[in-house]
């Protein structure tokens, strides 16, 4: 569903004006439509209905505790990397026993929690990591639940900084090697060999690579079976991409069609890690322009958000639709969409046709994946607001940073 759309001239988020938002909650802040995320997970599952699945959302994409809320109450399993994010699912009501954690370097300390939480399953991604595991599980009397994420040595085809399924990635482990390293892992005594997991990349437009990977993971499934070793579940991991522009990713109905005809009668679960595809067009950033600057080469917009509140342009090149959210006649031009940040850096969008006035208000689309979960106090700019829209009504669910809470853990030199 598309959440954000002009109504009697307005654009709104569901029910509600942003610049009623900006009002209340003045900007840079991110909206969130709760109904869009809703409609993104129920969408997800759809295809996987009366197939033994669970569906896992990728903390790192947006981990405020209101949207891991919304999941949450729906029912969701959560993809963590980290101690912290697994205190997050924690605090915004998920279950433990639904979590997946993957990530190539957890520490003692991060398998310790999580081990005590009681989570689904630990993707391990190295022989060092599945040997830490079995130490630390058996130091806790407990046993590891254990998937190996292969490396398929799949082409994602998606943004170098992105694709995490290829041989020179530090992910995974060599898809050559994981029949070994499986069958060193059945025979260590805290351990408990449950699945196979996979994750090729993010931002993915394209079916054939999904495919292709998943290929290779049954043929292991397979393989580990004729080996002895009962496979459980298989997680296929995330990164099917959404519409920025005009990019046309696969609908989540071919993707699961697609995947349910590979897996053939074989009795597993199945276990998905998305996470853009279940909040980025979920999400807004809403910024307003501080000054406009008309110079020989270019006119600029500076607006009050900046790269510290979305990296993904400075970082990824990426591309976010902005949208006026009061259009009135004012003459288009070519704008550079800026923030204040001191880097050239430091945009927002290129070459962007919109009519604008200093104090109007923006909108930058498909921000909910990767937006506020990537920003920064970069410049010692405070963090920006969230709020939760449902129908016509929202609520603030992070207040906008103080100034005083960004040096908080400091001190001065003593003399
Ligand atoms: N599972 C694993 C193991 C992952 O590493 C990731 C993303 C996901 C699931 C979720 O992928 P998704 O469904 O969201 O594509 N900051 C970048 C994206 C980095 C993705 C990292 N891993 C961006 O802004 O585009």
């Amino acid at each position: 569903m598309n959440a954000f759309q002009l109504k009697n001239g307005q654009l709104h988020a569901e029910q509600v004006p942003l610049n009623q938002l900006a009002e209340e909650f003045s900007t840079p802040c991110y909206v969130y439509s709760r109904q869009a995320l809703e409609t993104a997970y129920r969408d997800f599952q759809q295809g996987f209905a009366g197939v033994d699945h669970l569906v896992c959302f990728a903390v790192k994409a947006n981990p405020s505790l209101g949207v891991l809320s919304v999941f949450a109450k729906l029912g969701a399993g959560f993809d963590i990397v980290s101690g912290g994010e697994l205190a997050r699912v924690l605090a915004a009501g998920g279950d433990a026993s639904k979590v997946v954690f993957s990530g190539v370097g957890k520490t003692a300390d991060e398998m310790r929690a999580a081990l005590t939480a009681g989570i689904f399953c630990f993707n391990v991604e190295s022989a060092a990591e599945l040997e830490r595991l079995n130490e630390v599980a058996g130091s806790m009397g407990k046993i590891a639940p254990v998937s190996l994420r292969v490396n398929p040595n799949v082409d994602a085809k998606t943004h170098p900084y992105i694709s995490t399924g290829l041989k020179n990635n530090k992910f995974g482990v060599a898809y050559e090697q994981s029949l070994a390293l499986y069958q060193q892992a059945a025979a260590m005594p805290n351990i408990d060999v449950h699945g196979v997991d996979c994750h090729i990349g993010s931002q993915l437009t394209e079916l054939s690579p999904f495919l292709d990977a998943f290929d290779r993971v049954l043929a292991l499934v397979d393989q580990l079976e004729a080996a002895g070793i009962a496979i459980r579940h298989i997680d296929a991991g995330g990164g099917i991409g959404i519409c920025y522009n005009e990019e046309t990713p696969p609908d989540f109905a071919a993707y699961a069609a697609a995947m349910l005809k590979k897996l053939g009668d074989r009795k597993v679960k199945l276990v998905f890690e998305p996470g853009r595809a279940l909040v980025g067009n979920a999400g807004a950033l809403l910024t307003r322009v501080e000054y406009l600057k008309h110079t020989e080469a270019k006119n600029f917009a500076i607006v009050d958000a900046a790269m510290n509140d979305l990296m993904r342009p400075a970082l990824y090149d990426a591309y976010h639709q902005i949208a006026e959210v009061s259009p009135d006649a004012t003459p288009k031009e070519i704008y550079e969409i800026v923030g204040p940040v001191c880097e050239s850096g430091d945009f927002l969008g290129h070459d962007r046709e919109l009519g604008l006035k200093q104090g109007d208000l923006l909108a930058i689309l498909s921000a909910g994946a990767y937006g506020m979960s990537m920003s920064s106090n970069y410049n010692t700019r405070p963090r920006a607001a969230e709020v939760m829209v449902d129908g016509a009504s929202y609520q603030l669910i992070r207040k906008r940073e103080s100034i005083s809470e960004l040096f908080a853990l400091e001190n001065v030199v003593k003399d």
